[in-house]
């Protein structure tokens, strides 16, 4: 069900009507719904329920603190990149026993942070990074838990911006690789291999490419095993793409039926093996928790007819959701209050300096200078990537909770963005 949808000719949020939430908070602002992310959230917790699993939202997709808070009251645990994004989840009250941290370029003083405060694993990316979270871990008297990021070498049929898992990719460890690495770990003295996981890619909208991954991980455990390295948890990475709208898109499966389809094989794999062989599956969803929980609300600022095409000029740019500049992403646009009469074709465009400003391309609008418009699932991707480019402040940021709305981040302005800089004395 969607959590946006026109009532008495206004786009609302649940019970909110998004006019209310530009003439409050003014425009541009993201609008996030509650029960869209509790829903989503659900999606995935609910067909792990009486199983070992984890769900570890992966936070770059939306990191505002209400969001973690809300799905950390849910159980939810996370997947970090950053030192940065620990601290994000300890001040939104989450449990850093259920984090996990991912990336290729893990620093010393990230790690000190995250093994400080007792993180559930590493996500190790290259046989230096072991060495040198070994020695951190030795200097603090404490063993890391490890898993690595095996690259399963799996085509997850994505953008090549989003596809991560290949061997031209720079993430993970070669499949072929894996088992020496993981020889290596077992022998640093401040490691543990607990765990193996791969993130293929993200957007995915068919699961076949993330099964084929699953089985080449089952794989390597199994033979992990035959070494005595008996790993504890397989961790398959991120999660279901979304629907963004685009005519001739494919449906993405749903994700209760991946779920099933995935604890199917691995409940094959453990009955095969007679001691029936525990492990946690761990998900590390972003995309699909939080995409189409939210919106960008604009406003027309200007239409301007062109020779070539006609623009619609809004106050929102590229600098507040890159998606599609840097992915030539399809986002859908709609009216808040829709109007009759003659509908245009505009690029809806911002007023960043460059010609890659664009938000939309080719979109039929009935509009005019002043009206509202909402740039669709827009939550995953969307604040998280935005800079101050321009020297514009970042967007507010506010959920809606049934007919109520919360302030969860206030507009930056153009003060804050330059109090850390100095001018020589
Ligand atoms: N785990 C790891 C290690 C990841 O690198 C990612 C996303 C995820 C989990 C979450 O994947 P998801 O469930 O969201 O598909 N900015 C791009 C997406 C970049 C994804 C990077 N990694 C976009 O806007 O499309």
């Amino acid at each position: 069900m969607s959590h946006f949808s026109y009532r008495d000719g206004v786009l609302h949020a649940d019970q909110v009507a998004l006019d209310r939430v530009a003439e409050q908070f003014g425009t541009p602002t993201y609008v996030y719904s509650k029960s869209a992310l509790l829903d989503n959230f659900n999606a995935y917790a609910q067909p792990c329920a009486g199983r070992d699993a984890l769900v570890c939202y992966a936070m770059k997709a939306n990191s505002n603190l209400a969001i973690l808070d809300l799905l950390a009251r849910q159980g939810a645990g996370f997947d970090i990149v950053s030192g940065g994004e620990l601290l994000r989840v300890l001040a939104a009250g989450g449990d850093p026993r259920k984090v996990i941290f991912s990336g290729v370029g893990k620093t010393v003083e990230e790690m000190k942070l995250a093994l400080s405060h007792q993180i559930l694993c590493f996500n190790v990316e290259s046989i230096p990074e072991l060495h040198r979270l070994n020695a951190v871990a030795g200097e603090m008297g404490v063993t890391a838990p490890v898993s690595l990021r095996v690259n399963p070498n799996v085509d997850p049929k994505t953008h090549p911006y989003i596809a991560t898992g290949l061997k031209a990719n720079k993430f993970g460890v070669a499949f072929d690789d894996a088992l020496e690495t993981y020889r290596t770990a077992a022998a640093l003295p401040h490691l543990e291999p607990v765990g193996i996981d791969c993130h293929i890619g993200s957007q995915l909208l068919d699961d076949a490419p993330l099964l084929e991954a699953l089985d080449k991980l089952i794989e390597l455990i199994d033979t992990l095993d035959r070494e005595g390295i008996h790993l504890h948890h397989l961790d398959i990475g991120g999660g279901i793409g979304i629907a963004y709208g685009e005519a001739g898109e494919s449906e993405p499966v749903a994700v209760g039926d991946y779920i099933a389809r995935l604890f199917e094989r691995i409940d094959a794999w453990r009955a095969e093996k007679h001691a029936g062989r525990a492990i946690k599956v761990i998900f590390e969803p972003g995309r699909s928790i939080v995409g189409n929980t939210g919106v960008l609300l604009t406003r027309v600022e200007y239409l301007k007819p062109g020779q070539e095409k006609n623009f619609c000029v809004v106050d929102a740019a590229m600098n507040d959701l890159m998606r599609p500049t840097l992915y030539q992403a399809w986002m859908d646009v709609k009216p808040v209050v829709p109007r009759s009469g003659a509908a245009h074709t505009y690029d809806v465009v911002g007023p960043v300096c460059e010609s890659g400003d664009w938000l939309a391309r080719e979109r039929k609008l009935a509009v005019e200078q002043g009206d509202l418009l909402a740039v669709m699932q827009a939550g995953a991707y969307g604040h998280t990537m935005s800079s101050n480019y321009n020297t514009r402040g970042r967007a507010a940021e506010v959920i809606v909770d049934g007919d109520q709305v919360h302030l969860v981040r206030q507009r930056e302005n153009p003060a804050d963005l330059f109090k850390l800089e100095t001018l020589l004395k």
